[in-house]
């Protein structure tokens, strides 16, 4: 059976590569950012968003045991205001919408209002030839409404300068699936 997991870390492992500068834009328990940090290596940056101080705790404690370089910045503010904090361009940035597993706090996953706005955002973010993630879980009501927008609204974008794609399991609607979400190498920054 697909991992799309697995698959998903083999598309950013496409665009990204020892140097650049990586978003994680849902950092949660870090798992992410780890996976950004370790890829980019120590001249490389990784910024990484959430909203829950408990998220940045134990992601900074994630980092700290698995070796992590010592290349990130862990921000407490929501990822719709990820460009007043990241002046570069960005090679990748991930985006695992939901909420927290195991967190008991499902009030507090991502929301369509800001959701669009990040996820417009990043886009502003990548540099040419970079790639966006985005997985979505339509198995809860936001989830599945936060995926039908998203899916909407990249659309309507160029396709001269954006290629967005759509990775789901057909006969499982509720299954996790992700959005690829790429710049072309001919674009202008
Ligand atoms: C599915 S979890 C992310 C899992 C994480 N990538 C990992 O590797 O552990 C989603 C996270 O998004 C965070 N979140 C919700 N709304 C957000 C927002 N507006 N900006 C940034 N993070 C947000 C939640 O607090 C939660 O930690």
């Amino acid at each position: 059976m697909v991992d799309l997991t697995g698959l998903h870390k083999h598309f950013i492992l496409e665009h990204l590569k020892e140097g650049d500068v990586a978003v994680d834009f849902t950092m949660g328990n870090g798992n992410d950012t780890l996976f950004l940090s370790k890829t980019v290596g120590e001249t490389g940056k990784v910024y990484a968003f959430d909203i829950q101080p408990e998220a940045l705790d134990s992601t900074r404690a994630h980092l700290e045991a698995n070796g992590a370089p010592e290349n990130y910045t862990l921000i407490c503010a929501s990822h719709h205001l990820a460009g007043e904090y990241v002046k570069e361009k960005i090679a990748a940035g991930m985006f695992n919408l939901g909420y927290l597993p195991r967190s008991g706090r499902k009030a507090l996953t991502t929301k369509r209002e800001t959701t669009l706005p990040a996820v417009a955002a990043a886009i502003s973010m990548l540099k040419p030839g970079g790639a966006l993630i985005v997985a979505i879980y339509p198995g809860h009501e936001e989830g599945k409404l936060e995926g039908e927008e998203l899916s909407e609204y990249l659309a309507t974008l160029s396709k001269y300068e954006i290629c967005p794609s759509q990775f789901k399991i057909l006969n499982s609607p509720d299954s996790p699936y992700f959005f690829l979400i790429e710049k072309s190498p001919k674009c202008k920054d």
